[in-house]
């Protein structure tokens, strides 16, 4: 009885070796598929995680990250929506990097690797085709608050150019928070007036008349490359400028920037045009102190549309975001919940099945902001707070792209 239940205890242990996750076997799948679009050489992250020696010099961090599902980041509550770009662990990935942890962080046999992803370095999106840069470098003070900057970069295109991809690459990754690049169509009276190829400012609450351009590409934390369907681009129409918004931070140092978008174009002739709108609630004051500050946004498609992704946006102060759709027969559905807001990423969200949204469909987005002392990333709770373009102001915006016939852009949309 005694021997049998040893041997089979051995046997039980010899099986449990064998199923033992390796680093080569088990590990490094994971690693590929749900961290290295950011953990990668080039990439603005603190560490690669592309081989043996980087995953296991780094292994109780990653195993305290993952467990703790801070990495990957991913803000969408799973109960309501699926997306293509979902890149969270499931419970059994969580348990293999904490078993190889616990284990030893074993290596394994190199023949059981998976093939390295091939990652371009420096574009995510392959070679483009198309580089627009700053004409010049700008400057970056060592110290101080910097307002946006913006540079205008005239296309010359002569004719009608659609694009299929976009990539903002910063020349100055360490000081620059954020870069939006816009399409500023040739009869747009957006920052009329102001300089072309140098680096200018607006007021505080200055728009720069008119409607701004069309969302091209940005560059921001957890900004994840765009993923557009077969027949889907973006129009930059003949004789457009790409308008650079550009926001640094200071860190002691001075730096120095030259920033560039790079553009892969359609080949065949675009069936659907990608257009990034907006829900958008600027006219607010959230009381100085309040735990729980509500704000609402909608707008209403005047065209059918394809949803393709959502991306909600707000400051310091943000909490919680809701973005639902209201069809016009008056079913609702959520499409995304982030209950626990982090300014810190900037994530877009690709629904995993396109919704098409009839014409009078309304999307509504609700936000939640956390203005108290309670919350560890507000400057001050004492200020009641306003629209403001600095991350102690506060922004109520929820970004969604669709896709839709090719003679529609923003104002066709949402304007009857
Ligand atoms: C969207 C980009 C992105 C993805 C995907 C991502 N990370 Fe990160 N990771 C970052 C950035 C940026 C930081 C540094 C900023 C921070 O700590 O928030 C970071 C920080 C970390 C840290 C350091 C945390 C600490 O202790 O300070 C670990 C460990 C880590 N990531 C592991 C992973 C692992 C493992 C995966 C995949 C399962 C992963 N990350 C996926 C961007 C990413």
């Amino acid at each position: 009885m005694e021997v049998i239940h040893i041997a089979a205890l051995g046997l039980a242990m010899a099986a449990s070796v064998r199923a033992g996750p390796t680093f080569y076997r088990d590990v490094a799948p994971i690693l590929q598929q749900h961290c290295q679009t950011c953990h990668r050489p080039g990439e603005p992250v603190p560490m690669p995680l592309m081989d043996y020696q980087q995953a296991k010099s780094w292994a109780g961090a990653i195993e305290r990250a993952v467990t703790a599902r801070q990495m990957p980041p991913w803000f969408a509550d799973p109960a309501v929506g699926h997306f293509a770009n979902e890149r969270s662990l499931s419970g059994a990935e969580i348990r293999t990097i904490s078993q190889w942890v616990a284990a030893g962080t074993p290596a394994g046999n190199p023949k059981d690797a998976t093939k390295p992803v091939h990652w371009t370095e420096g574009w995510s999106i392959g070679k483009p085709e198309l580089i627009f840069e700053l004409p010049a470098d700008v400057p970056v003070p060592a110290a101080g608050v910097l307002p946006y900057r913006y540079v205008i970069v005239p296309t010359h295109f002569k004719q009608d150019t659609w694009v299929r991809l976009a990539e903002v690459r910063p020349g100055d990754r360490l000081h620059t928070h954020h870069i939006v690049v816009s399409v500023r169509e040739p009869d747009s009276r957006w920052l009329s007036g102001m300089p072309v190829g140098k680096p200018f400012t607006l007021g505080e609450r200055d728009s720069g008349g008119g409607m701004p351009g069309e969302f091209l590409a940005g560059f921001g934390p957890g900004a994840v490359p765009e993923l557009l369907g077969p027949g889907e681009a973006k129009l930059i129409k003949a004789g457009s400028d790409l308008v650079f918004q550009l926001h640094y931070t200071t860190d002691g140092q001075p730096g120095c920037d030259r920033s560039r978008i790079g553009l892969v174009l359609a080949h065949e002739p675009p069936r659907r045009r990608v257009v990034m709108l907006a829900a958008a609630n600027v006219r607010f004051r959230i009381p100085a102190g309040d735990p729980d500050y509500v704000l609402k946004a909608s707008v209403t498609l005047h065209s059918e549309s394809t949803l393709i992704s959502l991306l909600p946006h707000m400051h310091l102060r943000g909490k919680a975001f809701e973005f639902r759709v209201v069809f016009p027969d008056g079913r609702t559905e959520t499409l995304l919940r982030v209950p626990h807001y982090s300014y810190h990423w900037q994530l877009s969200y690709y629904l995993a099945k396109p919704m098409v949204l009839p014409a009078g469909t309304r999307i509504e987005c609700t936000a939640h902001y956390d203005n108290s002392a309670a919350n560890p990333l507000n400057p001050d709770p004492t200020k009641t707070l306003k629209f403001g373009p600095q991350s102690w102001d506060e922004m109520m915006i929820g970004y969604f792209e669709v896709a839709t016939d090719l003679e529609n852009g923003m104002e066709e949309l949402l304007t009857s």
